[in-house]
């Protein structure tokens, strides 16, 4: 049961300066009870407030680790609380401070169509063993699917560690959600392509002949980004034309072709870890979410920072959705609002697959 509430309008109309400072007086008094975990895609004046901020992967992370906080805040979008909710301890309390924050592509791949799916993908494949892998942006039952079906949970940053450990323990890879970081990962692992088939859920045998379903090694979910399918080679080659000597950074839920024409593809950490050893004086394109791109564009002043399509606005307005008085609403209502619960059901398998993911670093 998730405790949601309306943000009174007061959070809706309270101004930066004064939110800000009342945050921090949050976070004085609250001391080490509290830890704020912020996503690298989160608004530039809700980053310098996290106590962590960082990739899916490394925010799991420290969910898991964190023994001391009582609360833990995460501003980033469900999926992540939820894994927070999940890997940290029974008596903490996680917290999504605007929870209309979801992920359009976890959406894309919902528990009843994987679970008809997979009946339907085992009566062809009867005589091998299948290992399914969900990408963290997933909902909990996704998760626990794959924990409880000798699986495992990804994240941008370990998706091709995932895959091979899929084929340590079966001879084929179904993959949720998002088809462009599978087909990335495959390409990581250089898998060929003719062994690669896409899976829409609403087509019969997802759209596939038998003989290929049997030929195939890595099945992918029909899933995407709608953030990241902008990114296209044309503005790879476009950069390059207008910038000769650009490098270009891309996060792997770009497709392939974009990935190709990259320097680089990694996840936000990867991201921002890259534009930080450049050298000064380097313009860098990057191919991921606005919010982040803007951020490094201030950090770095002594490097040109672009943002890929060098048209569009490529923002995830999930991510943006958090605000300043969210957070603040939050916090003056500890325990009361906004609380992240996983049903009890599928929170052992969900556990065991972000379990066996932590253990593949
Ligand atoms: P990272 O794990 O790379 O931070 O990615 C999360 C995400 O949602 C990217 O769109
Ligand atoms: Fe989901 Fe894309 Fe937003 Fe990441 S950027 S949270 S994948 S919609």
């Amino acid at each position: 049961m998730q405790t949601y509430s309306v943000v009174p309008r007061e959070y809706k109309t309270v101004n930066e300066a004064e939110a800000i400072s009342r945050i921090k007086e949050h976070k004085r008094n609250l001391g080490k009870q509290m830890v704020i975990l912020t996503h690298h895609y989160q608004r530039k004046e809700l980053v310098p407030l996290g106590d962590y901020t960082g990739d899916s992967y490394y925010l799991s992370k420290v969910a898991a680790n964190e023994k001391e906080a009582q609360h833990i805040i995460f501003c980033g979008v469900h999926f992540m609380a939820e894994s927070a909710r999940i890997l940290c301890r029974p008596e903490q309390i996680v917290y999504l401070p605007n929870p209309l924050a979801g992920c359009p592509m976890a959406d894309m791949a919902e528990i009843d169509d994987v679970l008809s799916s997979w009946k339907e993908l085992k009566s062809v494949l009867s005589d091998s063993k299948v290992i399914p892998i969900s990408y963290m942006n997933s909902a909990a039952s996704l998760k626990a699917f794959c924990g409880d079906n000798d699986g495992v949970v990804c994240t941008s940053s370990n998706a091709h560690k995932a895959f091979e450990w899929g084929f340590k323990r079966g001879q084929k890879i179904f993959f949720f959600p998002d088809e462009h970081l599978g087909k990335n990962s495959c390409n990581r692992l250089k898998i060929p392509a003719d062994e690669i088939i896409i899976w829409d859920p609403k087509k019969e045998n997802g759209g596939n002949e038998l003989e290929k379903i049997r030929n195939a090694k890595v099945i992918l979910w029909k899933g995407y980004c709608h953030v990241h399918i902008n990114f296209t080679p044309e503005h790879v080659k476009k950069i390059r034309e207008q910038y000769p000597g650009a490098l270009v950074v891309v996060h792997p839920e770009c497709s392939e072709e974009t990935v190709a024409l990259a320097d680089a593809s990694g996840s936000t950490n990867f991201i921002v870890n890259y534009v930080t050893e450049a050298p000064s004086g380097s313009v860098i394109a990057i191919g991921t979410e606005i919010n982040l791109i803007s951020r490094l564009a201030d950090m770095f002043p002594d490097k040109k920072i672009l943002e890929l399509t060098g048209q569009t606005c490529p923002m995830c307005v999930n991510m943006f959705r958090t605000t300043l008085g969210d957070l603040l609403y939050t916090l003056d209502n500890l325990g009361k609002v906004n609380i992240i619960e996983v049903d009890p059901e599928v929170k052992q398998g969900a556990l065991l697959a972000l379990e066996r993911m932590l253990e593949l670093n």
